[in-house]
């Protein structure tokens, strides 16, 4: 934009501006959002803080998006908190990793159940530590009836295990005697995902990343086939609501084809 228009038509706060595009209508909405948090290190480096700092700081940002994502109308917020690869990350990060989920939901439980807000997982919740995975467990069980958003925490979740896994499951199924080879497709693949308790909102409408990388880091390989992909170079913890909207925007603008062509 250029300074005379910057002058002239002066840029509304961000908090109108979505508050106002979603009363307006003016959105797409996706179904599933879906969100790689990249970019705490480099945040908390920029300010001569310790990694970890990052880390707490982008559990913030996890609060404030899901309250915007639900009042957006988002039906699941996926959110990539810890990947079966960060295992290796060093031993103090990691375990400060696996603390945050208690902190997060001893301190947003009661909120989350105001908003209506029900918690769930995808990767392997049982190689956590007891409490992290004792506190996820119960996150789940209090906001198990709520009705609205779907908060998603990916949770040592590997993509490409998860379709190792979904794998072997078909084939026992076939070894048993109880599928034919045939009966393998897309549908029973998705069922047996750690996503398939979503059904239809499996796959992500729209994968955002943050910090300025470009991939997927084994993300959901499978669901995000046609997923829209959305980069900004936004560090995470500073992830706000004018990033939220932009995103949003941006995704309003996609066609979104899925192989086929234009009607
Ligand atoms: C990637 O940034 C981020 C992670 C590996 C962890 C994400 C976790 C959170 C945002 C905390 C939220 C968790 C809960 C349970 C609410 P990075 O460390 O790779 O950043 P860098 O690339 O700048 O080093």
């Amino acid at each position: 934009m250029s300074i005379f228009a910057r002058v002239f038509h002066p840029k509304k706060t961000e908090s109108q501006s979505l508050k106002e595009g979603l009363a307006a209508g003016s959105y797409k909405i996706p179904k599933h959002l879906a969100i790689i948090m990249d970019g705490n290190g480099r945040w908390a480096k920029k300010r001569h803080l310790p990694r970890v700092a990052g880390h707490k700081e982008g559990m913030e940002t996890v609060k404030r998006v899901t309250k915007l994502a639900n009042e957006a109308g988002i039906e699941v917020l996926t959110v990539y908190a810890f990947s079966t690869e960060n295992w290796s990350r060093p031993s103090d990060e990691v375990s400060f990793l696996m603390k945050l989920p208690v902190t997060f939901f001893d301190t947003f439980v009661p909120e989350l159940i105001e908003q209506n807000v029900r918690v769930e997982t995808i990767g392997d919740i049982d190689k956590l530590p007891e409490t992290t995975k004792q506190a996820v467990i119960d996150a789940k069980e209090k906001t198990a009836k709520n009705t609205g958003l779907i908060l998603n925490f990916a949770l040592n979740y590997g993509g490409q295990q998860e379709i190792v896994d979904a794998a072997r499951q078909l084939a026992r199924e076939v070894a048993a005697g109880d599928r034919l080879v045939e009966q393998i497709d897309q549908e029973s693949i998705a069922e047996r995902l750690t996503t398939g308790f979503l059904g239809e909102k499996a796959n992500p409408d729209l994968i955002v990343r943050t910090s300025g990388e470009e991939r997927l880091s084994n993300f959901l390989p499978y669901q995000a086939a046609y997923s829209e992909l959305y980069f900004t170079d936004v560090f995470w913890p500073d992830f706000g609501e004018g990033d939220f909207e932009a995103a949003l925007a941006a995704y309003t603008k996609r066609d979104r084809r899925f192989g086929n062509v234009k009607a």
